[in-house]
């Protein structure tokens, strides 16, 4: 793999008592911090490394994107996001994820072309919209039926075929939308409608949510731009938690579309992208500009489960560059649907400059995130909030494939297993059933809290 080099240095890790127990080898990447190569310590030295939510852990090389956190930057293949966002097309992006480079004009044709081509779905999968109730959450509707496309394309689940491979990842970048906005119609009680290969990938999507047979629909060029920008922003994001997902399925040589599906409901979680959907609720919440002081006093009152959402992140210690471009884009919606004085975008932006001047938020580097912004574009769109996450879904369908296609023709992957920190009961005989007692005389036992720091040897 590209750029990629291991160092002079290396890491001695040595015992208390100052004996050598590994020497470990050390990688530096071609941007950002050093990594050490810690695969044989356990077999080597009988260690193993403690990082549960895998803060401090690289999980495998990557040349799709790079985000510096501390700086607020992130480029995907060197390209900075809001030139991206700025000057070129989802597909083109898309592309340039997939194949590490921007398209010519011949590529982009053809791709395009090869998108479109796929972008309807087998006849026979619409009817399993009939078997879900109308109010059934967007993203159950999505990662069930990428997860049943398995089932329809089985030419295209060898996933050491490369040509395989690539035809599945048309496929599923080409069929998102359409599922996406057919789960919308059924919620609504209103027909499918087909996509339009005619048009590009945001405004087939707006075509697909908001035509109706009746009438004819003129896609708004500014929306279209709106989402094409918002897919931009939302298209890959190196290992967070959904494409870890994805790697992770994908490392066990399941099918592309079982590992995307796995994705789906990854990102569903409000921590993660369902936190768009949060903040809209949390906006409406909040209600007015008075109430705002209790809802920080919340968020920072470690006794309340309420957090702020769309702050904060886990790599961006500084302001989130994709939060950038949604705030333009934004203002560029609003005053196309002449709301340029909407009170929620007025509640948001006052949230953000309290908060900011805030000493908890302050100290714990907690800027506004890519959702802060992006559930009030879709809202003047006229997206309804339950389709947030599953607009978030389409966009990352790009990364997570550029990924799951890296890591297959990545010779070093193997089936993604961590190791744990075993707390549990020491060896034991085994009860027989009427000496054993009941679970409430043991509760205390049973249930007995995990220690949140592990022991510490020697102490
Ligand atoms: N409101 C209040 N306090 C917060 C928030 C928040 N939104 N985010 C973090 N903190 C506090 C947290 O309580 C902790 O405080 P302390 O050190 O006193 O215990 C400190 O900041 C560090 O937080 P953490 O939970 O250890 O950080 P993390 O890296 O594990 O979590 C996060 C990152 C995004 C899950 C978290 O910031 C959060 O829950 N934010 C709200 C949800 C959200 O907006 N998610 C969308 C992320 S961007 C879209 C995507 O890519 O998925």
């Amino acid at each position: 793999m590209a750029q990629n080099s291991q160092s002079d240095k290396k890491f001695r890790l040595l015992d208390d008592r100052g004996e050598l127990i590994s020497e470990l080898p050390v990688f530096a990447g071609a941007l950002g911090f050093e990594v050490v190569d810690v695969r044989h310590l356990l077999d080597k030295a009988g260690y193993c490394t403690f990082d549960p939510s895998f803060g401090s852990t690289a999980s495998c090389r990557s040349t799709i994107t790079y985000i510096d956190g501390d700086k607020g930057i992130l480029l995907h293949r060197g390209y900075p996001i809001d030139q991206l966002a700025e000057k070129s097309t989802y597909l083109e992006v898309a592309f340039l994820l997939l194949f590490g480079d921007l398209p010519n004009a011949n590529e982009l044709a053809q791709f395009g072309k090869d998108i479109t081509y796929h972008t309807m779905v087998h006849e026979q999968l619409t009817r399993f919209y009939a078997g879900f109730p109308r109010e059934a959450h967007p993203m159950a509707i999505l990662s069930a039926v990428v997860s049943a496309l398995s089932a329809f394309y089985p030419d295209s689940t060898d996933i050491f075929d490369p040509e395989q491979r690539l035809l599945s990842i048309h496929r599923l970048i080409a069929k998102m939308p359409t599922i996406a906005a057919m789960a919308y119609k059924n919620s609504v009680g209103q027909p499918f409608v087909y996509p339009q290969n005619h048009l590009d990938y945001s405004s087939n999507f707006l075509n697909m949510m908001f035509a109706v047979p009746a009438e004819t629909y003129k896609v708004n060029p500014v929306f279209a731009k709106a989402i094409n920008a918002l897919l931009i922003v939302q298209a890959d994001h190196e290992q967070n938690a959904s494409t870890s997902t994805v790697r992770t399925v994908g490392s066990t040589r399941a099918n592309p579309f079982a590992s995307i599906s796995a994705g789906i409901a990854a990102l569903w979680g409000p921590l993660h992208g369902g936190a768009n959907e949060a903040v809209l609720a949390m906006l409406e919440q909040i209600g007015d500009k008075k109430n705002i002081s209790e809802f920080i006093k919340r968020a920072k009152d470690k006794n309340d489960s309420f957090r702020l959402m769309g702050f904060g992140h886990r790599v961006y210690k500084s302001y989130d560059p994709r939060a950038r471009v949604m705030q333009k884009i934004c203002d560029e919606v609003l005053h196309e649907v002449g709301a340029d004085n909407d009170p929620l975008l007025a509640l948001a932006r006052e949230l953000e400059r309290i908060a900011l001047a805030d000493d908890y938020f302050v100290e714990r580097k907690l800027y506004p995130n890519v959702d802060f912004y992006s559930g009030i574009v879709q809202r003047a769109i006229g997206i309804p909030v339950k389709m947030f996450t599953a607009l978030f879904a389409i966009a990352r369908t790009a990364g997570w494939l550029a990924q799951w296609k890296e890591m297959i023709e990545d010779p070093d992957q193997r089936i993604a297993r961590p190791r744990q920190l075993y707390c549990g009961e020491s060896p034991r005989d085994y009860v027989a059933l009427e000496e054993r007692k009941s679970l409430t005389d043991t509760a205390a036992k049973v249930h007995r809290p995990m220690p949140s720091e592990p022991a510490i040897v020697g102490h």
